[in-house]
């Protein structure tokens, strides 16, 4: 902010009055800053050159990607690009409005009806991104005086529509059932109940008990939405999802995913019924309040779509390529988590979790360090995400350098008692 004295002129109190709120606020920016650097909590961005891939040129070193959601590798396929070059030539760059004014474009109607089919329901809606989802979805579910009941590590993007819907929040233990149905008994007769749960959860890499999860839902009355963020175009025989390898397509409310995890694009959806679908685009205010998806992106999504359908193959060098890594890490005596392409490598501390990440980055592997908020205190963990395209001898060198890496560092082994994060009983975001 740049004061100009000249403006006021004759009167003094004011511009005191505003160069002091001005360096008050400086002085809360720095308070903060330093209060985040002295938790071992700093964040920096980290630069990508080039494409998206196995590999990446990260802050200008060559290194290996195992820190991408990009599980399927078509971040950068030749489809996509294809597609997207398609729909420029046809639809140009950018949208113009949102959906309810001039923004719904032929691209979005067609993404619509692809992701339909591909999910096995009446219809889907697309969203922005998978943030502006959930916020949007759960706000136009439930209200005040109604009751969400939320996984403990349910993703930010729920934790924030839940305190956006107003509806009291009931958070139960990750992935614990007995917990969840002594929730819905103490939730008040006449509220309306949403069970929110991830499928695959972004940072322990485990899978929720959905089909009990679904039946508790009927015994009580209550709605159920499942995130398939991390879930969409990975499980499922064709890559629809747990929700419909589990064969719950019509018993789940709304299954809601992302295209910009393993479709290698942009944005997200929500899959459901017509009549869901017209609710959100009357109430979800992160729909009607934004400006549509550009052309090109939904163009690319729907190639993705096509080729998660057309290409099995990439599903099964997925899940080859995480047997190696998770079943390596574990034999080198770590603690690993899950059981999907999202392994956490335990750790604990956050100061050992940055230098573990460090010393891999400095090997040449790329593996994000998670510290709180992102997880509960004292669950610090790398995250190593497994891409269909990284190869054998990639995986080989990165457990080498795993093995080098832990040497001296307090690492959470199997040996000592478990401090995942689904033993931590706070919710966090
Ligand atoms: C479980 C989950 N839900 C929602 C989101 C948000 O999706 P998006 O990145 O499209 O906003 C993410 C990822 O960031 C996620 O991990």
């Amino acid at each position: 902010m740049s004061l100009d004295p000249a403006c006021f002129r004759g009167n003094g109190s004011v511009v005191v009055f505003l160069i002091s709120t001005h360096r008050g606020m400086a002085d809360f920016i720095e308070q903060r800053l330093e209060e985040i650097r002295s938790r071992n909590l700093y964040r920096q961005l980290k630069l990508v050159g080039g494409e998206q891939d196995a590999t990446v040129v990260l802050d200008g070193r060559e290194v290996v990607n195992l820190s991408s959601n990009n599980y399927l590798g078509l971040a950068n396929h030749p489809a996509l690009k294809e597609a997207a070059r398609e729909a420029l030539d046809r639809y140009g760059c950018g949208s113009g409005a949102s959906r309810l004014i001039s923004g719904n474009m032929t691209a979005h109607e067609e993404l619509e009806q692809r992701l339909a089919r591909f999910k096995g329901t009446e219809a889907a809606l697309v969203f922005n991104s998978g943030y502006q989802a959930n916020v949007g979805i759960i706000a136009t579910l439930v209200e005040k005086d109604d009751v969400v009941l939320s996984d403990q590590l349910n993703h930010a993007s729920i934790i924030d529509g839940c305190r956006l819907s107003r509806a009291a929040v009931s958070v139960y233990r990750h992935c614990d059932m007995d917990h969840l149905e002594s929730l819905l008994k103490a939730a008040p007769a006449r509220a309306r109940k949403l069970i929110a749960t991830e499928s695959v959860f972004s940072m322990d890499g485990d899978i929720a008990p959905l089909a009990e999860l679904v039946e508790l839902a009927e015994r009580h009355g209550a709605m159920v939405m499942v995130d398939e963020a991390h879930a969409t175009g990975v499980r499922g025989h064709d890559g629809a999802g747990v929700v419909a390898e589990l064969g719950l397509r019509d018993r789940v409310l709304v299954q809601m995913g992302t295209l910009g995890k393993a479709l290698g694009a942009f944005g997200a959806y929500v899959a459901g019924s017509a009549r869901l679908k017209e609710l959100l685009i009357n109430r979800a205010r992160s729909f009607i309040f934004t400006t549509s998806l550009p052309p090109v992106v939904l163009a690319m999504a729907g190639a993705a779509v096509d080729l998660v359908k057309r290409e099995p193959e990439r599903r099964c060098a997925l899940r080859h390529n995480t047997d190696k890594l998770r079943n390596g890490l574990g034999r080198l005596g770590y603690t690993v988590g899950g059981s999907t392409q999202i392994i956490p490598v335990m750790v604990g501390e956050e100061q050992p979790c940055m230098e573990l990440a460090a010393r891999l980055l400095e090997s040449g592997f790329y593996v994000q360090g998670i510290r709180p908020p992102t997880v509960p205190p004292g669950t610090s963990r790398l995250r190593a995400t497994i891409m269909a395209t990284h190869t054998n001898e990639q995986l080989d060198h990165a457990l080498e350098a795993f093995a080098r890496a832990g040497e001296n560092l307090p690492v959470q082994t199997d040996a000592d008692p478990p401090r995942t994060s689904a033993t931590t009983r706070t919710q966090v975001g």
